[in-house]
């Protein structure tokens, strides 16, 4: 438990032009940071904007109404990454699966998962880095936990169905989102919650901009993303709320991305 495994020794390699970018060991290192880091290590002593820290853990304790989750509840973490909405899911449900398409993600999840201190680097400036570690939060039981690699488009058989539903900053992440969205009604339990957390960045690169739900004249009228939401899922879902989750991502110890995702919480018909 708990012996610091060089990230670098697992991957020496970095993610080959106009593959999976999120296969990089670039990404991952920033995801790393994005999901473990304190705010210390983001920031170090410069100010920053608090309330846009720990947005993976927010993704839970601000969207999803946990009172009504249990020993008996079951969550599913689609577009999981590094694992760290998994892990804050597991503090209220029995079962939790993260599922993402980066086979790297899953692997460094996983081994946070079993206990190992992932060491990383975090880029300072230029060629500079600082050693760092990412854990597993405390008072998270892994046992609730299990990671898999799969296409959130091309689900496998045999998942059940859950009480909880998470996608955080998936949709515009996929090529064929409604196809994604078309296919949660049969894995949300009646009743059960699906939330959708993103900034509604749409690009070329990731999604064909017949497929972006949003973002886009259609017809000469502006379609808006959540409107392209509702579009796929009112059939199957009710959206019972909306927020704005505000997040940092640090590019370097002088360069940070602030961004506003939309919350959205829908609760399955019966
Ligand atoms: C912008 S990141 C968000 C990750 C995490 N949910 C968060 O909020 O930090 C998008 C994630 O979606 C994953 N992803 C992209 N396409 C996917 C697919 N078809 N199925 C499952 N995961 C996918 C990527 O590997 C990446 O981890």
């Amino acid at each position: 438990m708990n012996s610091a495994t060089p990230l670098t020794q697992q991957r020496q390699d970095s993610a080959a032009p106009n593959s999976n970018p999120y296969e990089s060991e670039r990404l991952l290192r920033e995801y790393l940071l994005f999901h473990y880091a304190t705010a210390r290590e983001v920031a170090g002593h410069l100010w920053a904007p608090v309330d846009a820290l720990e947005y993976p853990a927010r993704c839970v304790t601000k969207c999803v109404d946990v009172s009504v989750l249990g020993a008996h509840s079951r969550a599913l973490d689609l577009g999981c990454a590094v694992g760290r909405s998994t892990f804050e899911l597991a503090r209220h449900c029995g079962e939790v699966i993260g599922i993402d398409y980066s086979t790297s993600f899953i692997e460094s999840a996983e081994a946070i998962r079993a206990g190992r201190s992932l060491a990383y680097d975090c880029l300072e400036e230029g060629e500079l880095s600082k050693p760092l570690n990412a854990l597993l939060p405390a008072g998270v039981d892994p046992s609730r936990v299990s990671f898999e690699q799969g296409d959130a488009m091309a689900l496998r058989d045999g998942l059940g169905v859950f009480d909880v539903v998470l996608m955080a900053n998936l949709i515009d992440r996929l090529h064929e989102p409604s196809k994604c969205l078309l296919s949660l009604a049969r894995l949300v339990a009646p009743g059960g919650q699906l939330v959708i957390t993103s900034p509604y960045t749409w690009m070329l690169e990731y999604t064909p901009r017949e497929n972006w739900i949003g973002g886009r004249m259609e017809d000469g009228v502006p379609l808006r993303t959540l409107d392209g939401l509702r579009r796929c899922l009112e059939r199957d879902f009710e959206l019972v709320e909306s927020r704005d989750l505000p997040f940092l991502i640090r590019e370097h110890a002088r360069k940070f991305q602030w961004s506003v995702a939309e919350g959205t919480r829908w609760i399955r018909r019966a």
